[in-house]
């Protein structure tokens, strides 16, 4: 059974990443898929905000016209490249693998702190059925540190794209600087893609993209989805949205060892991550 049947089952593995089974059998479709002179790219490790992003930037696509980005469920307006059946026709895809642009002419990458990541992701495993089952947060915290996650290392993954930069038209944002200062952030967005919109405009897609509208918005939400494939009453998919929850979880010793092995992946590197904002 896959991911269509909502049944727990083990990853399978696509070039060493641990993934749905599902979507590696759809991954001849995204090798296959021709990029647009307009198309963007979203690339997000999982529960970094990718959700958020895609609001963001399906507003900005309609000019921050409400109803119609209620026409559909985000995952259809903003589809995943990866998952079986979807027609990526819309302008912003998420990607999937570290550093891999499909040769979309632009990409947004989208960050956030890994302590927040794997504690959201910890929360995600247990709601969304795709997943094998998590077990305890410290055995879910071991096979987050060592990749053995759906999507794989997220070291691998943030600095991959950190480094690609250079070369491509990428804007790389982070989840904790979107919480600080949404403003700002849409306007770098908005810089980015070349598109000037009046202040109006931009309020109204503040107030459509915050956490409190987003989560009680059932295009946006995941609600649609049916509970045998995301059990909302388990945990819900819009679940906090702040940064720093990983204090309320984490033991003072999960995270030295955290700090430590983090210390270790990131060495060489001059991407930083806020933990807390
Ligand atoms: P939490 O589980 O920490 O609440 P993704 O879309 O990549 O799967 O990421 C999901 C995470 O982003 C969840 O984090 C979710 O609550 C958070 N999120 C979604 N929309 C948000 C928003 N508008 N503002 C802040 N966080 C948001």
């Amino acid at each position: 059974m896959g991911i269509d049947e909502g049944c727990r089952e083990e990853l399978g593995s696509l070039h060493g990443i641990p993934l749905y089974k599902s979507f590696i059998e759809g991954w001849p479709q995204v090798e296959a898929f021709q990029a647009r002179h307009d198309d963007l790219l979203i690339a997000t490790y999982p529960k970094s905000g990718t959700t958020w992003l895609s609001e963001i930037l399906d507003m900005i696509y309609h000019d921050g016209d409400v109803e119609k980005c209620r026409r559909d469920a985000i995952f259809n307006r903003v589809p995943f490249l990866e998952m079986k059946g979807a027609h990526p026709t819309d302008p912003a895809p998420p990607g999937l693998l570290p550093g891999e642009g499909l040769g979309c002419p632009q990409v947004i990458y989208m960050a956030r702190n890994p302590k927040d990541v794997v504690i959201s992701y910890y929360y995600f495993y247990q709601m969304a059925k795709m997943h094998p089952d998590p077990g305890m947060l410290a055995e879910f915290l071991e096979a987050f540190m060592n990749g053995k996650v759906a999507y794989g290392s997220w070291y691998e993954h943030v600095r991959g794209w950190w480094e690609k930069r250079q070369e491509k038209q990428l804007l790389y944002l982070f989840y904790e600087d979107m919480k600080k200062d949404p403003r700002r952030e849409v306007q770098k967005i908005l810089q980015f893609l070349g598109k000037e919109v009046v202040e109006e405009t931009v309020a109204r897609i503040l107030h459509h993209t915050s956490f409190q509208e987003m989560k009680k918005n059932p295009a946006a939400n995941y609600e649609t989805m049916p509970s045998s494939l995301m059990d909302h009453s388990l945990s819900p998919f819009m679940r906090k949205g702040i940064s720093g929850d990983w204090k309320n979880h984490f033991t003072v010793a999960q995270n030295e060892r955290f700090d430590r092995h983090y210390q270790q992946h990131m060495a060489g590197s001059d991407l930083c991550f806020q933990m807390e904002v």
